[in-house]
């Protein structure tokens, strides 16, 4: 392991989940907490912005402490500098992004809100190049989910057709110009004051979600040829989007989904789980959906971050950032991503 620097500080300016909870409550600034110590294979980064995602305030809410490392660090995606290495191939000042593995955070208490976070080297990549960190610190996780959901939970190819429920999501708007990168149609739902964003980042159609339930306008006017994928980007707990595809799903399509996600335990939200589980169980054969249906756990690692890189440094791909945060006032940052109608990432500015 490397000497460290003797600038790195012993302790640390850090969030801490201190109770499960929203974040205002679950939530406090800690003043000293201690700068953590590498292992081999990891490496420690000053954190310039960090980035949130749904996950963060979704597991604070429903993580009891006892699952979690005491005390623990919110957040998973990053941007930074390398300070210190225990035997990786980064070396010190190396500018970097990643997005910590969730197992990994919940059992080591490591997490982005903070000013120094140790990753595993399979989680970090060198990051764009000439890139503000404030501009690719939402890159990692939303990026590297449709990254996934377009590569490895499908078999995408140029000149098919992709219809991206939710295209401005976080995980929409990164999958909508990897799509036309590999050179798909892309037709995307969203609000109309989105429209013109997603045309920006090269969705083809858009469809206004608030008009009349989604499946009930695909069904009245399937588009021609059928879509070969569905990417729900949003994570509806209605499974009607999927029972009624093949009326807009061509036959051997792929449904795949970021969810779904009970926002609640009532009794409405339990249901749709129920009519999901025997939607997705019962085989075709006995009447199911003659569809597949995939439901996409992102696994960060090297190679998609990579990958993410080159786009951005050939001009494919690009982060679009909802608001820029103080670290003091990481809430205001929550109370954003909460809303549920972000444009973009919600960024935490940590370090200059
Ligand atoms: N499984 C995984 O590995 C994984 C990884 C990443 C994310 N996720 C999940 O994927 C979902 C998206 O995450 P994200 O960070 O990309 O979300 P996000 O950026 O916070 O999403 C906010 C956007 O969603 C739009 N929206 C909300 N409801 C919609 C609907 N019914 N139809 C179309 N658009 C809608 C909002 O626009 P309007 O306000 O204009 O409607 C807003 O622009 C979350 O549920 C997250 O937990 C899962």
């Amino acid at each position: 392991m490397s000497q460290k620097d003797e600038t790195i500080p012993t302790t640390q300016r850090a969030w801490v989940i201190e109770k499960l909870g929203i974040p205002r409550q679950a939530l406090r600034l800690h003043e000293n907490r201690p700068v953590p110590k590498l292992e081999t294979g990891q490496a420690l980064v000053k954190i310039q912005a960090a980035a949130l995602n749904p996950l963060g305030w979704k597991s604070m809410g429903v993580l009891p402490q006892l699952a979690r490392a005491k005390l623990s660090v919110p957040e998973y995606d990053f941007a930074g500098v390398v300070v210190d290495h225990g035997d990786t191939t980064f070396k010190r000042g190396d500018l970097v992004f990643g997005s910590l593995d969730p197992f990994f955070a919940l059992n080591s208490g490591e997490g982005t809100l903070a000013e120094y976070v140790r990753v595993p080297s399979s989680a970090l990549a060198l990051r764009p190049a000439g890139k503000h960190p404030v501009d690719v610190a939402g890159i990692p996780l939303a990026g590297q989910t449709a990254l996934q959901a377009l590569s490895t939970f499908t078999r995408f190819e140029a000149n098919q057709c992709i219809l991206i429920n939710g295209g401005s999501t976080a995980v929409g708007m990164y999958a909508i110009q990897i799509a036309k990168a590999k050179g798909a149609k892309v037709v995307v739902t969203c609000s109309p004051r989105h429209n013109s964003l997603m045309k920006d980042l090269g969705a083809d159609e858009t469809i206004d979600y608030t008009a009349a339930p989604l499946h009930e306008i695909l069904t009245r006017s399937p588009p021609d040829p059928q879509f070969n994928i569905i990417l729900d980007a949003v994570g509806l707990l209605d499974p009607s989007l999927y029972t009624h595809s093949p009326a807009y799903l061509a036959p051997g399509g792929v449904f795949v989904t970021t969810g779904p996600q009970p926002k609640s335990f009532s009794a409405n939200q339990l249901w749709l789980a129920f009519k999901t589980a025997v939607a997705v169980a019962r085989p075709a054969w006995l009447g199911g959906v003659p569809r597949g249906y995939k439901f996409i756990v992102m696994q960060t690692n090297q190679r998609d971050l990579d990958e993410l890189r080159e786009l951005c440094e050939a001009g494919k791909l690009r982060s679009v950032v909802d608001s820029v945060t103080e670290f003091d006032n990481v809430l205001e940052a929550y109370d954003r991503s909460m809303s549920g109608h972000a444009q973009g990432k919600v960024v935490v500015k940590i370090a200059d």
